[in-house]
């Protein structure tokens, strides 16, 4: 794994470049990404390309040895382009512009602005696509960052209606698929249809499903315009996209087809401070981050590639500007991020960013070095963790142990009929994965098209539209499968399927869904060490209860080798369901102690200490030690090689 930074030439005087470069390299760091906002910079005014500047950027990080992931700079237009196209700034969904003066404020459908995203693409391609400084490519910026991939633009609508047109064919067949003779909603042409913001009530969850559809595919289209030229002009090199946290506004899945390798951006205390975790767990590890989330995308991400190629182009350094709390990482973090990141099969980690700028936006947002230049605490953490990495050497393939299926329409659709609060298909497939982490399981998170064969375990924490492929890999698959709620319950079009949920499922699993209800905090069933909360599905058929609560309701259901859990992946459910699951599919389990995470590699084992207080492994857990030892401190970690 290499060690790269975000580096912006142009925030700071020509004469500072070259002792920068040497600092990186000295300090261990083989990669530098820059580029990826300096649009204004690279053409000044339309058409006239100031190319000096950047040449000499290149050459100097060049020179001292650094490769180089060169941003194309579409994520932030300039001015005089946006004053030339006022249309091409994206609508948000009460219908008011997006201005100028920060950053992502294209619209994706806007024809005019794709051209010059591609004109500007092209002309960066042409420059550097041969210069051997160039290893790789990024795409844009964070696609979608600040709620930016709905538009309700005039252009978002045009794009729409053709989209429409292309997928129903007839308007009649819109009509039917959508179910619009309820509350009068037909329409008699394509030019007919809005798009679905603006609406007295809800609008029909069908037409939502489109429209979220139709804005993901623009962004994939958007992406493969800019992938198709870098190729073209620089054989060779990777092309790579920066993917944000607990994101899913567009189909990751569907984007990561047209990249070489995914990138993705590691934010861990503002990621914790800005979701929906327990305020215990935000105050248990404000400087650490839950010690899930960092390691729930590098499985995620990875898994969006076949070839399981992923990067951190973005790890935090120290405190981030943009959470409501932005707490310092506990020392020691910034070490154990980079190599969780090494043990989940990262090839880079890439901190965000060299130096803190004193202007602009990001002020409080930390770099390795402070605006001054010297060093910050993430500099020396990033300094011995380079060091033991080269120490580490290269580490073995992951294990195909558990596979958790994601599919981003299943939070579409949960986002657009919740039926309930905190009821969201990412949040249950995080509750599944935190539970299978505690039980000190490696996971991978596949969508639902990946091949099953070699896993022990399969695990469906919600996933309300099944794809046939999936059933015929679920019937073909030899281990042992955990099906979660609302899984089978829509079709593509969002309608309940005619043959009741788990709908095409049925063909694996002997019930049906007859009722299903959301539960207000305190309408609880309890079990033995669990309780049914938020979700309950009543079902009927012939599988058996497995899991019921003391007044008989029952949390899940067994038939051969599939468990269909009835109910919401509270933690102690999901533990108890999914524990039984991984014991009879033969996978030994831990019940490891809050904080500790294990990961294998190889043939090592990686164990990761987020908690507060030391923690100790016990010996029949661990083998010889590469790298520290049984009592990790906090922040703590240790590496050995598995017997
Ligand atoms: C990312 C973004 C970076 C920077 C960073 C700050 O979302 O890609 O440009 O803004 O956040 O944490």
């Amino acid at each position: 794994m290499r060690l790269g930074v975000c580096y912006y030439p142009e925030h700071w005087p020509e004469h500072m470049w070259s002792v920068d470069a040497q600092r990186m390299v000295e300090a261990g760091l083989t990669r530098v990404r820059i580029g990826e906002f300096a649009w204004s910079r690279i053409e000044p005014d339309p058409g006239r390309l100031e190319w000096d500047w950047l040449d000499q950027a290149v050459d100097v990080l060049h020179s001292a040895g650094l490769g180089i992931i060169l941003g194309t700079p579409t994520a932030t237009p300039p001015k005089w382009l946006v004053d030339a196209m006022p249309d091409m700034v994206a609508m948000d969904k009460h219908g008011h512009k997006r201005g100028f003066g920060s950053r992502r404020h294209y619209c994706f459908s806007h024809s005019g602005y794709r051209v010059e995203a591609l004109r500007i693409t092209t002309a960066l391609a042409e420059r550097y696509g041969s210069h051997p400084a160039i290893v790789a490519w990024q795409t844009d910026n964070e696609y979608g960052c600040h709620d930016s991939v709905l538009s309700f633009s005039d252009a978002a609508r045009a794009g729409f209606l053709c989209w429409l047109e292309e997928r129903y064919g007839t308007i009649a067949a819109l009509n039917a698929a959508w179910g619009n003779v309820f509350w009068s909603m037909e329409y008699r042409s394509f030019e007919e249809v809005d798009l679905p913001n603006l609406t007295v009530t809800e609008a029909n969850p069908a037409h939502w499903l489109a429209f979220r559809r139709f804005s993901s595919d623009q962004v994939v289209s958007f992406n493969r315009g800019q992938a198709e030229i870098l190729r073209a002009h620089s054989p060779g090199r990777d092309v790579v996209h920066n993917f944000m946290g607990f994101f899913t506004e567009f189909d990751h899945h569907a984007v990561a087809r047209d990249l070489d390798v995914v990138g993705w951006d590691s934010y861990p205390l503002g990621f914790l401070d800005s979701f929906p975790f327990s305020e215990a767990d935000k105050l248990a590890y404000a400087r650490q981050g839950h010690p899930d989330i960092a390691a729930f995308h590098h499985d995620l991400y990875r898994g969006c590639k076949p070839n399981g190629r992923w990067w951190v182009l973005e790890q935090q350094p120290g405190p981030v500007n943009w959470a409501r709390n932005n707490p310092a990482p506990l020392p020691g973090m910034v070490r154990l991020w980079t190599l969780e990141a090494m043990a989940h099969g990262a090839e880079l980690v890439s901190y965000f960013r060299w130096r803190q700028f004193p202007k602009a936006q990001e002020q409080h947002h930390a770099g390795l070095l402070r605006p001054d230049s010297s060093p910050a605490p993430g500099f020396g953490e990033m300094q011995q963790t380079a060091l033991e990495i080269d120490t580490l050497g290269s580490v073995g393939a992951p294990p195909r142990s558990v596979a958790l299926v994601f599919a981003y329409d299943a939070e579409w659709v949960t986002q657009i009929q919740p039926q309930g609060d905190r009821l969201s298909a990412l949040w249950a497939a995080f509750a599944c994965y935190t539970a299978l982490r505690r039980m000190g399981l490696d996971v991978d998170i596949v969508p639902p098209d990946a091949a099953l064969d070699g896993y022990a375990l399969c695990v469906i924490p919600c996933l309300p539209i099944v794809p046939d492929a999936l059933v015929a890999s679920l019937d073909a698959f030899a281990g042992q499968v955990v099906i979660g709620p609302r899984s089978g319950s829509r079709s593509l079009d969002f309608a309940i399927p005619e043959e009741l949920p788990p709908g095409p499922l049925q063909a694996v699993l002997p019930l049906r869904v007859t009722e299903v209800e959301s539960l207000r905090p305190g309408l609880a069933h309890s079990g033995l060490t669990w309780s049914i909360a938020r979700w309950l599905e009543h079902v009927e058929g012939t599988a058996s209860a497995e899991f019921v609560a003391s007044d008989g309701t029952v949390a899940s259901w067994k038939h051969d080798r599939f468990r269909y859990l009835a109910a919401w992946p509270e933690p102690e459910l999901a533990a108890a369901v999914l524990g039984a699951a991984a014991r009879d599919a033969g996978l030994k389990i831990q019940n490891l102690p809050e904080g500790l995470r294990l990961r294998r590699a190889g043939e090592r084992c990686f164990a990761f200490n987020y908690a507060s207080n030391s923690l100790s492994l016990s010996c029949d857990l661990t083998g010889k030690f590469v790298l520290g030892g049984a009592t990790l401190a906090p922040g703590g970690v240790s590496v050995w090689e598995i017997d």
